[in-house]
């Protein structure tokens, strides 16, 4: 598929009344992961046990910060530094209806001035990833059409940052993958994967059951990508999907065929993510990327999609060329620094406001 045949909206979706036919229940099913970026979002526990407590220390101190108009400059003092790694003005997390909770700080937490430019650092990195955002229905079928020349049927999709699961779904779904895995962080929205999963999975039941010739494991069907495959792929769906809650550095990649990054808010991440990926990843490995681009030896650039072609943000798509690799590439490629005052005038008319 080329630029010029790209959808620009999503057609609109008749709820599916009645199954006659598998690509009924192909539909129900697309419709049941749609609508993901509107969920609510709810705070971040504040329990000993929780993964993110020193996420929540350093967010509680930066918030107290935001809360105190006397402490606006020394806040601004110490996100100053860190602009490369910023999204947005301010962090997200810290603003009245970000991911922090209301409750009290815990006595054990820091204040600012005892939390270090490091740590500052890479907390803003983890924040800028945790936001989230969903690819529409018509992106991820431009995606998978341009995708698919580039794989063999079978081998292991994986989403790094899966969120709610629509894309690892939809690709169970448009693709006869012989696995799709999704890593998320955050523990509720990996919860809702589930959830979402299981949804799917019973429309799937039901949808079978109300065919008027039950689908037999050889009979051929057509997927919504167009590519022929057999009842199998609908039959033995379930055993396809497969979500994990883990941090996405500490998955082992190497037997994935294609790797989906939404990675718009990863920019600070990519550099680290692409060694990770050159070390990991076999030979003819594909791997794409949204907004920030992979600038590795380890990756060759197959297409790359403008903003508001294939997608709103640009899309490119690599594959893993030459030998494994040990060595991180030394230099850091992903830096940005935006304009310093530019920054302070848009941060104290936030703060102010
Ligand atoms: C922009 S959302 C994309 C969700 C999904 N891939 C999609 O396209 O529909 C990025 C997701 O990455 C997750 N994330 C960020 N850092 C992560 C990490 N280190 N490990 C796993 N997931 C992470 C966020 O929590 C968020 O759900």
């Amino acid at each position: 598929m080329n630029s010029t045949t790209f959808r620009t909206v999503n057609l609109p979706a008749t709820p599916v009344q009645r199954v006659r036919q598998p690509a009924d229940i192909f539909e129900a099913l697309l419709q049941s992961i749609q609508g993901g970026e509107s969920h609510a979002r709810p705070t971040l526990e504040l329990t000993p046990d929780s993964p993110f407590m020193p996420f929540l220390e350093i967010g509680y101190a930066l918030r107290a910060c935001m809360e105190r108009p006397a402490r606006h400059d020394y806040l601004l003092q110490r996100l100053r530094p860190h602009l490369s790694v910023m999204v947005g003005t301010l962090p997200a997390s810290i603003q009245p209806m970000g991911m922090l909770p209301k409750l009290a700080p815990l006595p054990s937490f820091r204040q600012l001035e005892e939390i270090s430019d490091d740590e500052i650092h890479h907390w803003l990195i983890q924040e800028g990833g945790l936001i989230y955002g969903e690819m529409q229905r018509f992106e991820l079928e431009n995606y998978f059409d341009a995708v698919k020349a580039y794989l063999a049927p079978g081998g292991i999709m994986v989403d790094l940052g899966s969120g709610l699961g629509k894309v690892v779904m939809t690709a169970a779904l448009s693709f006869p993958f012989t696995r799709c895995i999704g890593v998320e962080l955050m523990n509720y929205r990996h919860r809702l994967a589930q959830e979402r999963l299981v949804r799917v999975l019973t429309l799937t039941r039901q949808g079978l059951e109300a065919l008027s010739e039950p689908l037999k494991p050889e009979t051929p069907l057509r997927l919504p990508t167009g590519i022929t495959v057999n009842g199998r792929h609908l039959l033995e769906l379930g055993a396809r999907i497969v979500f994990i809650e883990n941090d996405m550095f500490k998955v082992d990649l190497r037997g994935a065929s294609l790797v989906f990054l939404y990675s718009t808010c990863f920019g600070p991440l990519m550099d680290a993510l692409s060694n990770k990926l050159a070390r990991e990843l076999p030979e003819g490995a594909v791997v794409t990327t949204t907004t920030y681009s992979i600038r590795h030896p380890a990756f060759q650039l197959l297409e790359s999609h403008p903003p508001g072609t294939l997608s709103w943000t640009s899309v490119m798509i690599y594959r893993r060329v030459g030998p494994p690799m040990s060595e991180p590439a030394a230099e850091t490629r992903y830096l940005h620094q935006p304009d310093v005052e530019a920054w302070e005038t848009r941060a104290r008319e936030e703060l102010g406001s």
